[in-house]
């Protein structure tokens, strides 16, 4: 059974998620995190960030995984993740140079540049606590429904909804690219701890799918059921009408 705090807005989840992590790196400096994105994530990191500002924490001995990243964007491009995790966090904390990436998009062999992010992790001593949030449809990652629950980090295509979702933090007229390269459903159930954040009315039905429901690859959060170790903070607000 998952650990579910309800607290009641997202400025309280963005806090606690952060307390959370504060607290992980605290017991384990060394520890590896797996990281998000997404406007769930925004609020989390600027909480992050204060805390490391206050000196509760360091990330200097700590390594990171992001979860996911876009196929096909030129380097810098601010719909990126890595454009977004350079401004929502790591210029604003004290990870060692290279101690803290995405999956490699550019690689000319992205089946082999996603083995090499596998192994990485795997040479890191794995993830200590992923961070997740969840898409409207279920999403963990870029895991969209129908994914395998026991893939691998690979290429796959976005959905309609999950672009059009994420077009928001696209310049005016553009969409996200088709394709990214996400951690599998099994690279994310290797994870000692995982922590989930959700906010929102329009999460409700994707987080009642997931939790409250038989586990199916339709809903891939579902998956989660799995794990031992599940945390999630959630808003009142998406707990539905
Ligand atoms: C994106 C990311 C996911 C994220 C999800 C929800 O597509 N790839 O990792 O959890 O959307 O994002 P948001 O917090 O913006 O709703």
């Amino acid at each position: 059974e998952p650990i579910v705090t309800v607290l009641d807005d997202a400025a309280a989840v963005a806090a606690a998620v952060a307390e959370h992590v504060s607290r992980a790196v605290r017991q384990k400096p060394t520890l590896t995190l797996g990281l998000a994105t997404g406007n769930t994530f925004r609020d989390v990191y600027n909480e992050l960030i204060a805390r490391f500002k206050a000196g509760e924490f360091s990330l200097a001995e700590a390594k990171a995984f992001n979860l996911d990243e876009y196929v096909g964007l030129p380097h810098g491009h601010p719909g990126s993740f890595e454009a977004y995790m350079q401004h929502h966090l790591f210029e604003h904390v004290d990870f060692a140079p290279g101690n803290a990436r995405l999956p490699d998009v550019s690689a000319g062999d992205i089946a082999a540049a996603c083995a090499a992010y596998e192994q990485a992790i795997v040479a890191a001593g794995g993830i200590d606590l992923q961070l997740l949030g969840i898409g409207r449809n279920g999403h963990i990652g870029f895991n969209e429904p129908g994914s395998p629950f026991d893939s691998r980090t690979r290429e796959v295509p976005l959905t309609e909804s999950t672009r059009t979702a994420n077009a928001v933090d696209f310049p005016p007229g553009e969409m996200p690219p088709p394709m990214s390269v996400t951690m599998g459903i099994g690279t994310i159930l290797e994870a000692r701890e995982i922590v989930l954040a959700a906010t929102g009315a329009h999460k409700a039905e994707a987080l009642q799918q997931a939790f409250h429901a038989p586990i199916s690859t339709d809903c891939p959060a579902s998956a989660l059921q799995r794990h031992g170790k599940v945390y999630i903070y959630r808003d009142r607000a998406s707990l539905g009408a």
